[in-house]
């Protein structure tokens, strides 16, 4: 018999940058274990897409257009849902840029601005919203940010993409910490993925330099989307209500390998 604790029945799970690879991923996998899923992101036409797919697979799916990156879309896709569907209980926040890869002296003021104010501020209001809804509502809640082993560790050439996902580190801990400090049944936790083929870094890893990175990291390989249904559901789920402020990689220990 299926332990109910991994169950999402009746919960309303919200899913940022659904619209292509770990988002998308993502929300199949919340749908098909019982989740209605909200699907939110800029392109509302593959949105869409991924909505018909679940709901043809019998799940319960929704698309919201949302920009993480302006206060004002956030806040109009959460009065659509709110009036649609209801109060989120699962944010899956994962909307994320990776920015131009360059050194150090060439980052410009442009891409830094782009990449934070997508990865981490986009990350903080849509969490500030999601946990304000769910505290008005009184209702237990679970937070997933999306982070990546370069909000662990260093990396090179991504300036601004290593230090927003060491923010979104940051953030998920404090938010963590407050509201077990005030009492409130909201978890917060981040998965840190290592590297999977997807639109954000297709070009880098399907490349000869990228190739080799690969084959050097512990696993040599890359890792693949379902790998990450496990620890999705783990933070997710009631099977995981004693794991609050986890900042945990998936990664095949690309996170610990010696130097
Ligand atoms: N792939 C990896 O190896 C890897 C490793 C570690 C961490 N991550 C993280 O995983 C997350 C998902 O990335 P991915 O690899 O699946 O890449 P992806 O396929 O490029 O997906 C990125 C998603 O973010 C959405 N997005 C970008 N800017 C947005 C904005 N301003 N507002 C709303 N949505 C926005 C995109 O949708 P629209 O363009 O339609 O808005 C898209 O759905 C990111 O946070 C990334 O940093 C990925």
């Amino acid at each position: 018999m299926v332990d109910v604790a991994w169950s999402l029945d009746g919960k309303i799970a919200l899913v940022t940058g659904a619209s292509s690879g770990i988002g998308s991923h993502f929300s199949r996998v919340l749908a098909r274990h019982g989740a209605a899923v909200v699907l939110a992101a800029r392109r509302v036409d593959k949105l869409n897409d991924v909505v018909n797919s679940i709901i043809r697979e019998g799940g319960k799916a929704f698309a919201v257009e949302m920009d993480v990156s302006s206060s004002e879309s956030v806040d109009a896709a959460f009065a659509i849902i709110a009036n649609q569907v209801g109060v989120v209980d699962i944010l899956i926040n994962n909307a994320g840029v990776s920015g131009d890869a360059v050194q150090l002296s060439d980052v410009s003021l442009d891409d830094w601005d782009f990449v934070m104010n997508t990865n981490l501020r986009g990350a903080w209001i849509v969490a500030k919203e999601a946990s304000r809804r769910l505290v008005d509502a009184g209702k237990s809640g679970s937070i997933v940010n999306i982070s990546s082993i370069y909000g662990l560790r260093e990396g090179v050439f991504k300036l601004p993409y290593n230090i927003s996902k060491a923010g979104v580190a940051q953030l998920t801990k404090t938010m963590a910490a407050e509201f077990s400090k005030s009492k409130r049944a909201i978890r917060v936790n981040a998965l840190c993925p290592g590297f999977f083929d997807t639109e954000l870094n297709s070009e880098f890893v399907n490349s000869d330099y990228g190739k080799k990175y690969i084959s050097k990291t512990p696993a040599g390989r890359l890792g693949k989307l379902k790998e990450l249904d496990g620890p999705l559901l783990l933070l997710v789920s009631e099977a995981g209500s004693f794991l609050n402020g986890v900042l945990l990689p998936v990664d095949g220990g690309h996170v610990i390998q010696p130097v």
